[in-house]
């Protein structure tokens, strides 16, 4: 759609330049030649003719020149155009942050329509654990979003938030190695023919998921390896700055710098941030912010290290997911991060 609409405000605009030019070269060549001196007229008509086809030369070149530079721009300034004050369907994609050429904390919308005249990206994903199967999904590379919408340079970590105020976070690195895509269809189907999630809570995974092709890790640290991120019932895109998102959880005090509190930090980020929250930041779908983990990893370490090995043994209706494969570095790194937040108490 998109592809076939943009060059037509060029070409009106060449015609209507370059028309008339072209229609009084050939209009002149006849009164040229009427002077009635065939040499002349010859001489005329010859070099008229090759300046006729040298100007619609020119004008092709000028056409092709134009529709290839214009398609790009025609694209970035049709989705940025698209974008709307208010939601008009549950389907519509929020978007905030730090939106391109609109001041911060601004809220805009795009429908799938919208989202849909875009080109697509078609792959087959075979390791995203929403499907039991290798599936066929359509949909926008998050980069190309990123590009599209987000006030560079500045943003440089998307931020995809659920429903349930679960939050993926897709910085730059992992975009560039991973090439994430919003998906917009399933097998060819729109988010009602979708198959339910994969957790066993018979919900619906619309109205966006993010997939990519297949998923290596690029890191480990610890016993925790780079996790692919495939958020389903994305309802909302934040392009954000990294290091403003994540500097509430950077390790405070005099034990910030230590190699075990680093790399808890780093664990902690990866994975602790997409569910529980510090301030604003981070998800909210645990309800259990960022200072009660750490009155935990102080007063009960052994508590919050069980919790993550399996929350079900201490709390039998726990949703949280279980790490198992967490060894005891990677948890005392946890817990020796989490305990910078607390302030130890003064001893009586
Ligand atoms: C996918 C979401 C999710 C992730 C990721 C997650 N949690 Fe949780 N967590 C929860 C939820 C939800 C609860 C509330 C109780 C429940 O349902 O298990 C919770 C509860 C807890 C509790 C119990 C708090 C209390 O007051 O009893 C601890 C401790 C905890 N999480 C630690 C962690 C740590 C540490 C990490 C990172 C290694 C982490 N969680 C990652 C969802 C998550």
């Amino acid at each position: 759609m998109l592809f076939a609409n943009a060059p037509t405000p060029h070409c009106f605009f060449l015609l209507h330049q370059f028309g008339p030019a072209l229609a009084c070269a050939m209009q002149n060549l006849p009164v040229v030649g009427a002077l009635h001196c065939p040499d002349v007229s010859r001489y005329v008509l010859f070099y008229g003719s090759k300046l006729v086809a040298t100007a619609f030369r020119t004008a092709r070149l000028f056409l092709a020149l134009t529709i290839l530079f214009a398609i790009p721009s025609q694209a970035q300034t049709t989705l940025a155009a698209k974008l709307r004050a208010t939601r008009t369907s549950p389907l519509d994609l929020e978007l905030a942050g730090d939106l391109a050429n609109l001041p911060a904390n601004s809220t805009r919308y795009l429908t799938r329509e919208d989202l849909l005249s875009l080109p697509q990206t078609n792959l087959t994903a075979t390791t995203d654990t929403n499907f039991t199967t290798p599936t066929k999904i359509t949909g926008i590379a998050l980069q190309e979003l990123t590009l599209q919408l987000a006030a560079a340079p500045n943003s440089d970590l998307t931020i995809a938030i659920c429903g349930d105020q679960y939050r993926a976070n897709f910085p730059d690195a992992y975009i560039n190695a991973h090439h994430p895509v919003l998906v917009l269809k399933i097998n060819g189907q729109p988010p009602s023919g979708w198959p339910k999630d994969s957790e066993g809570h018979h919900a619906d995974m619309g109205p966006y998921l993010i997939s990519q092709p297949d998923f290596v890790p690029s890191f480990k640290i610890l016993a925790n390896p780079e996790e692919p991120q495939n958020p389903w019932g994305v309802i909302r895109l934040e392009f954000r700055d990294e290091s403003t998102v994540f500097r509430p959880i950077a390790p405070p005090g005099p034990q910030a710098q230590d190699q075990q509190v680093q790399t808890g930090y780093r664990v902690a980020q990866q994975n602790c941030f997409r569910c529980h929250n510090m301030g604003n930041e981070g998800g909210q779908k645990a309800g259990h912010p960022w200072l009660v983990l750490s009155a935990w990893a102080t007063a009960q370490p052994n508590y919050l290290a069980a919790y993550v090995h399996n929350p079900k043994q201490k709390n039998p209706n726990a949703q949280m997911p279980s790490f198992p494969e967490y060894d005891d570095a990677t948890l005392r790194a946890l817990i020796a991060y989490f305990q910078t937040f607390t302030t130890p108490r003064e001893k009586p």
